[in-house]
C-alpha cells in the first residue's frame, strides 16, 4: 500500500502526520507501507520511520548519478537519503513535464541501480478510453518502457495502473474495470517476460482510491495493492486503506 503525497506537506506537517500514523499501522504484517514525501520531507520522512516497518520514496528521479543538472535529485542521492521506493512516469510528470517512455525507461533503471524500487505508473487518458483505446495506449507504454528491462530488473519493479480519469477525480474505476487493465500489463508481461514473471509482478491500482472503496478493489485477484493520492495525506483513512 503506497501513497502518493504530491506536492502537498511541509516537513513539519510530514512530522505531524507520522506521529499519528505510526501507532495506527504498527501491528501490520499482511502488506508493505510506502509512503512518497516530497523531496523536501524525505529526511524527517525517513527518521520519523526508522525502526518502524514504513519505507519511504520518493516521487520522482534524474538517471544520472551527479552532475550539473539544476534542480534534479538522482536515484543515488535519493538512495543516500534513507528511501526504499520511488515513483516513476507518473501521469501527472508525463502530462505537465513531457515525460516519454524512453525517459521512464532510463529513470526505472537508474532507480534499480542504485537499490530502489521503482513504482512504474501506466494508465489511460478520458480521450482514450472513450475511444476504446486503452489496452493499446497500455501496451504502448509497457512495451516502449518496461518492456526494455532485463528479466532480473523487471523483477524488481513495482507497476501502478493509474487511469488519468480517475485520479484525483473522485471516479474509481471499477474493480472489474481496474482488473482488465490488470489483465492486460500481465498478459504483456508474459508475452516479453514469461509466465511466472508475469504471476509474481505486483500490480498496484491508483484513481480515487478511498477507505470506503479499498475492500471491493482488493477483492479482485488481479489487484495486488493501491498507489493513493489524495487518500494518504490523512493518517486516519490512510491507515484505513492499510487495513482494509
Ligand atoms: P488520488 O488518489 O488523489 O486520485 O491520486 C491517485 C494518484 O495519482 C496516486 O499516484
Amino acid at each position: 500500500m503506497a501513497g502518493n503525497w504530491k506536492m502537498y506537506k511541509t516537513p513539519a506537517d510530514t512530522h505531524v502526520f507520522f506521529e499519528r500514523f505510526k501507532p495506527l499501522v504498527e501491528d501490520v504484517e499482511h502488506c508493505e507501507i510506502v509512503i512518497c514525501p516530497s523531496f523536501v520531507d524525505l529526511h524527517v520522512a525517513v527518521k520519523e520511520t526508522g525502526g518502524t516497518q514504513i519505507r519511504i520514496g520518493a516521487q520522482n528521479l534524474y538517471w544520472g548519478r551527479e552532475g550539473a543538472v539544476t534542480g534534479e535529485v538522482s536515484g543515488h542521492m535519493i538512495h543516500s537519503a534513507g528511501c526504499s521506493h520511488v515513483i516513476v512516469g507518473h501521469s501527472e510528470r508525463r502530462q505537465f513535464f513531457n515525460e516519454s517512455e524512453a525517459e521512464v525507461l532510463r529513470k526505472t533503471i537508474a532507480a534499480l541501480e542504485n537499490s530502489l524500487t521503482p513504482i512504474v505508473c501506466v494508465g489511460e487518458k478520458l480521450a482514450e478510453r472513450e475511444a476504446n483505446m486503452t489496452e493499446g495506449v497500455l501496451v504502448e507504454q509497457f512495451v516502449g518502457g518496461i518492456g526494455g528491462l532485463t528479466s532480473d530488473q523487471f523483477a524488481k519493479i513495482l507497476v501502478a495502473y493509474e487511469p488519468v480519469w480517475a485520479i484525483g477525480t473522485g471516479k474509481t474505476a471499477t474493480p472489474a474495470i481496474a482488473a482488465d487493465a490488470h489483465r492486460v500489463l500481465r498478459r504483456e508481461a508474459a508475452i516479453r517476460f514469461g509466465v511466472e514473471a508475469a504471476r509474481n509482478l505486483r500490480i498496484l491500482y491508483g484513481g480515487s482510491v478511498k477507505p470506503d472503496n479499498i475492500a471491493k478493489l482488493m477483492a479482485e485477484e488481479e489487484i495486488d495493492g493501491a498507489l493513493v493520492g489524495g487518500a494518504s495525506l490523512d493518517p486516519e483513512s490512510f491507515s484505513k486503506i492499510v487495513n482494509f
